[in-house]
């Protein structure tokens, strides 16, 4: 498999403070990746590192290239031409990708449109109308017709999420990041956003970057899996493998706390 994302020595800083401190991963095409931690370890840092939108406070040295192309000191007018069609973003709180002033139909169609101009396709009202429809159709939303013209406030916060995807999958990303994106969700909403991402990104053949606090939440999406402690790389390796027999301290004391969890309120959940 090619690979996708590569992420070689990666220190991200603020002033003199190091946040992530020498981070090597690399995800291919189509490959499943999970970055897991602590809050406050560097998780979402790295992913907007990987985007190109950290803060401006904030400076990355090192290397992370997509397809290739170099993230780290490029210009700004040069990572945009490449936003949405190599990667795209789903956020813990859907809320931070909507815009609360406009119908949702209008803020799908926006990406859409850009995405079909960019491939040479038709991109009239008629086939912009279609397509809304059937990204919101493909992220099991109950009447699209209905969700369509509705401002965000106007539906659930799990509708809210299942927007959030379909502006992202509007881009047909090759690598889809996916940062604690069920985590402000209640239990029963998330377990159908992890069910539904894991559906989308087997048919819309995407990389994953899935990132949370929550090992077996992880472990339910993703083959391979990256442990980040105070900034840095502790542990990496297939999904199983780190269950079975985690090597870091750390590491160690998740799994010891998500058994704990399974034991509790058995396997129900
Ligand atoms: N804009 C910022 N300015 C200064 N420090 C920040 C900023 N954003 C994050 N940090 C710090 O960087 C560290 C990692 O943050 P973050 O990547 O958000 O952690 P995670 O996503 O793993 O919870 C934390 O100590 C956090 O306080
Ligand atoms: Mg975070």
């Amino acid at each position: 498999m090619s690979v996708l994302l590569e992420v070689k020595s990666l220190d991200i800083f603020t002033g003199a403070r190091r946040l992530v401190s020498d981070l090597s991963f690399s995800i291919s095409a189509g490959e499943r990746f999970g970055l897991i931690g602590e809050s406050g370890s560097g998780k979402s840092l790295t992913a907007m590192a990987v985007t190109g939108l950290l803060p401006r406070a904030i400076r990355a040295e090192g290397s992370i290239t997509v397809n290739g192309q170099q993230i780290v000191n490029t210009p700004e007018r040069v990572l945009n031409s490449m936003r949405g069609r190599d990667i795209a973003v789903v956020f813990q709180e859907p809320l931070t990708a909507l815009d609360p002033l406009m119908k949702i139909g209008r803020q799908v169609a926006i990406p859409l449109a850009r995405r079909l101009k960019r491939e040479g396709a038709s991109a009239d009202r008629a086939a912009i109308r279609r397509g809304v429809l059937e990204l919101l159709d493909h992220v099991a939303l109950p009447q699209p017709e209905r969700i369509m013209k509705a401002y965000p406030h106007e539906i659930s916060g799990g509708q809210r999420q299942r927007v959030a995807i379909a502006l992202a999958l509007a881009c047909r990303p090759k690598l889809l990041i996916a940062d604690e994106p069920t985590t402000a969700l209640d239990v029963t909403t998330q377990a159908e956003i992890l069910k539904l991402l894991d559906r989308l990104v087997g048919e819309y053949n995407m990389a994953l970057m899935f990132i949370s606090h929550d090992l077996p939440v992880v472990a339910s999406v993703v083959n391979r899996v990256a442990v980040m402690q105070q900034g840095r790389l502790v542990e990496t390796g297939e999904v199983n493998d780190v269950f079975a027999a985690p090597a870091h301290e750390y590491t160690r004391s998740l799994v010891a706390a998500a058994h704990a969890f399974d034991a509790y309120f058995g396997e129900a959940l």
